[in-house]
């Protein structure tokens, strides 16, 4: 290791900021190794399938692609597959907590490391408060066929609604969650692992009873607004895939990490995109175009559908399994993000007390107390629009380094084990950003300047703090 890392000389900080972690131990970080394959993939569709299919899928067909829908799912799937076959080698290399951080730590080093950690915070709060806005918009759902009406000023964002003022429902749903997850990872996942059957029960049972009603006139015309409508619904409904990489999170709470790893996260993303694309195929042929402008501010789009069809019975089923869903991906999530915020922190590239595990229960408490909290802020103050594409925004932008990382490691660290190794690796690296990055121009104009203004704080905190702390850095002096 070169010695040149004075900050003040220009290839002292050059030699800085890239400096590489080396194979990452996880001896002694206290977290209890529990889950198997199996957990993985539950965890894994636990993540996936929530919010994105049961709230946004409505929208994003109404405004954007039509019946096209389908292909924006599988254009959406087709980019996630090459992201998380990248994923799957390279969480089966380096099980460590910390994701696509950990990872970039390792292929390109500590500045691009932050940059993506910084950016992981960003996508896991956002995407957090998304679905716990979409969780809101059912449970109100829920309400209203027992009977009970909330004020709308309780339950909308501000600007979201007429008088809206918080969407206590979804602070509330954060908080509920972040106590449990402090309890500890094995009963978090014991509870996820019921939420998700009961979540595709509800979809199994959602496509049963609408196959019959599907009228394909409803599909004509197929793309209401062309090509584009496609590409930015597809931007849209990426939501839907945003959790696999949450499995990889759990790396070093895993038995057999290099083998159950893999498995966790391709199976978890075979079988959501199945269920997406049925889904969002039935939708659309049983809901007329004209009645689209309804679905755009609709909460509980897929029991809409089923009430549609003259089954309101079976729509508040619907809506009690989504809720119970949508509460397994805040499980996911919420578990996620404070990992990543631990790695950082135990790095030094965060002070050093979110790196603390609680003494009895084994879990990183302080972390997830901090995220659980800023969740329940946004979530009770935001639209879900904004919040769920500025996840997006930062998910895809995660897939594309992660991707490179894992074809820039096979040159780099060719001897480290790999329990999966990507097949067609520059077809996959090369699809990866391609797909990610035409995603992220589909996107929004204000989400893409809002991504750059957090990277740009980002920037600031890690020159101001990050730099000066890390443990990596400071060893290499
Ligand atoms: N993919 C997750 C959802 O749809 C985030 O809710």
């Amino acid at each position: 290791m070169s010695t040149a890392t004075d900050e003040r000389s220009p290839s002292g900080l050059r030699a800085r900021l890239l400096v590489r972690k080396p194979f990452p131990s996880t001896e002694g970080s206290g977290l209890k190794k529990v889950l198997g394959a199996l957990d993985l993939t539950s965890l894994g569709v636990g993540a996936i399938i929530g919010t994105g299919i049961f709230v946004i899928t409505g929208a994003a067909a109404a405004k954007y692609a039509g019946p096209g829908i389908i292909l924006s799912f599988l254009f959406a799937g087709l980019a996630c597959a090459f992201a998380a076959l990248a994923y799957a080698e390279v969480a089966s290399m380096i099980p460590a907590s910390g994701s696509a951080y950990t990872y970039a730590y390792t292929a390109f080093g500590e500045l691009v490391a932050w940059i993506i950690g910084w950016v992981l915070i960003l996508e896991y709060v956002v995407a957090t408060a998304a679905v716990a806005i979409g969780w809101s918009g059912y449970f109100v759902k829920i309400l209203h066929n027992l009977g009970l009406e909330l004020p709308a000023m309780w339950v909308n964002a501000p600007g979201t609604a007429p008088g809206a003022f918080i969407n206590l429902p979804a602070i509330l749903i954060a908080l509920a969650v972040t106590f449990v997850l402090i309890r500890g990872i094995r009963e978090s996942v014991n509870t996820n692992t019921l939420f998700v059957v009961v979540k595709v029960l509800v979809l199994v049972m959602f496509i049963a009873l609408t196959m019959g009603h599907i009228n394909p006139g409803n599909w004509d015309p197929f793309l209401p607004n062309g090509f584009g409508g496609v590409m930015t619904g597809a931007a849209t409904i990426f939501f839907a895939f945003i959790g696999f990489d949450a499995v990889s999170n759990a790396a070093e709470e895993t038995k057999n990490p290099q083998r159950d790893l893999p498995i966790g996260i391709l199976v978890s993303l075979g079988i959501c995109s199945a269920f997406y694309i049925v889904v969002g195929a039935i939708f659309t042929g049983i809901i007329p175009q004209k009645l689209y402008p309804e679905l755009i501010n609709n909460a509980a789009p897929l029991a809409f559908a089923l009430e549609y069809i003259g089954k309101g019975w079976a729509a508040a089923i619907l809506s009690v399994g989504a809720v119970a869903g949508i509460t397994s991906v805040l499980v996911v999530m919420l578990m996620g993000m404070p990992r990543i915020f631990f790695a950082m922190a135990r790095d030094g590239l965060m002070p050093k007390v979110f790196a603390s595990v609680h003494p009895r229960f084994g879990t990183p408490h302080v972390t997830t107390i901090l995220t659980g909290v800023a969740v329940a802020v946004l979530a009770g103050l935001t639209p879900i629009s904004a919040v769920a594409e500025l996840a997006n925004i930062g998910t895809l932008f995660a897939f594309i380094v992660v991707a490179i990382g894992a074809w820039v490691l096979r040159y780099t660290r060719p001897d480290w084990k790999r329990g999966f190794r990507i097949p067609f690796i520059p077809v996959v690296v090369v699809g990866t950003i391609l797909s990610c990055g035409y995603l992220i121009i589909s996107l929004p104009q204000v989400t893409i300047q809002r991504f750059f203004i957090w990277m740009g704080i980002g920037l600031v905190v890690y020159f101001l703090y990050g730099i000066k702390h890390s443990v990596l850095g400071n060893s290499a002096r």
